[in-house]
């Protein structure tokens, strides 16, 4: 049997997983854990570009990993592990640290974005793509499910690859990006993009009244025109051919539809919200989850590390 393709993907531990996660990209994981070998991680050290409390962060770590199981992923098929405990990611993001220019990096969209809002800029932030790069590549990945928000990153994962290889010799595969087109980018109760740093998210293991209260701050126009951000999040529990008639039926009746909406994503939360708070209640048991992770992918992470001391001429033999 041809051996399975392999897929890598992370989520940063910043707050509380929410809709946009889930459909953008852990949708993905759970679809393809048979599919490829999947080795799916907590992005500890990324969010330390943004999380300072560290009893938070530590929370946050469990939340994710709880997160990714109660969606169904099986930690039997797939391997979950935190970042931070392959010191290889980052050893490797030195190394692509100095192939890679300031211009380069000065191009990355989130660099911009914090640039426009005149936001301090730490070293970790600006230097995020090249962790990023380090975490996809070590693996050799093929592919990379992700939302839109994160094309940018893997297309300097692939350039980093490049520039690596043409210096000093085939060594990295180039990932491929594996965006859903209709879950591309989710939006919030805002419209906006669904996302922590906007404060416009539902979340995916609140309970039902947060949900609900999320929700019912849908914003929608006053004029009594169809309520296209209800609709938007609605499509992603519910068929159109289903929710074009009751939408139809309930033009302006905003109450109604976010209740009908509020039903059916019960349906589909609920089972997930139990069966995470269970799994927070044993966090041993999610700790020696991530340990066995850990040690299933250290030494892919370590063979390609001493493949690169040799090629980059810091190892001796
Ligand atoms: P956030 O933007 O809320 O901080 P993360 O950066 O932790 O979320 O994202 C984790 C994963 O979820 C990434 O693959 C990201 O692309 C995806 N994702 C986040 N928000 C959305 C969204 N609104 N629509 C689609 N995918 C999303
Ligand atoms: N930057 C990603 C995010 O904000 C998280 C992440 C870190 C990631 N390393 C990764 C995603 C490697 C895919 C592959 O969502």
């Amino acid at each position: 049997m041809a051996s399975k393709k392999r897929l890598v993907s992370g989520i940063k531990p910043t707050g509380d997983l929410h809709l946009g996660n889930y459909f953008g990209a852990m949708r993905q994981f759970l679809d393809y854990q048979e599919e490829y070998e999947s080795h799916l991680f907590i992005a500890d050290y990324h969010a330390l570009t943004t999380a300072y409390e560290p009893e938070k962060l530590r929370e946050s770590i469990y939340r994710v990993a709880a997160g990714y199981i109660a969606i169904g992923i099986d930690p039997k098929k797939v391997t979950l592990y935190k970042q931070s405990d392959i010191s290889e990611h980052s050893e490797l993001a030195w190394v692509f640290n100095c192939i890679t220019t300031m211009p380069f990096l000065m191009r990355a969209h989130a660099f911009k974005d914090a640039e426009a809002k005149n936001k301090e800029i730490s070293v970790g932030t600006f230097d995020y793509p090249m962790l990023m790069a380090a975490d996809i590549l070590i693996y050799g990945a093929d592919v990379v499910p992700v939302g839109k928000d994160q094309q940018q990153h893997i297309e300097i994962a692939r350039d980093t690859a490049e520039k690596f290889n043409s210096r000093y010799g085939q060594t990295f595969k180039l990932p491929e990006a594996l965006i859903r087109e209709e879950v591309a980018t989710v939006p919030g109760v805002d419209g906006q993009k669904m996302s922590k740093s906007y404060k416009n998210t539902i979340p995916l293991f609140g309970s039902k009244d947060e949900v609900a209260n999320a929700v019912m701050g849908i914003v929608t126009d006053s004029d009594g025109e169809f309520p296209e951000y209800v609709y938007e999040i609605h499509k992603l529990f519910r068929g159109e051919d289903e929710l074009k008639p009751l939408y139809g039926e309930n033009k302006s009746n905003y109450k109604a539809l976010k209740e009908a909406l509020i039903a059916d994503a019960e349906k589909v939360l609920s089972p997930m919200r139990e069966k995470y708070n269970a799994l927070l209640s044993d966090k041993a048991e999610l700790e020696k989850t991530l340990v066995a992770g850990s040690e299933k992918v250290k030494e892919l992470a370590s063979e390609k590390m001493m493949d690169v001391r040799k090629k980059v001429g810091v190892s001796l033999n």
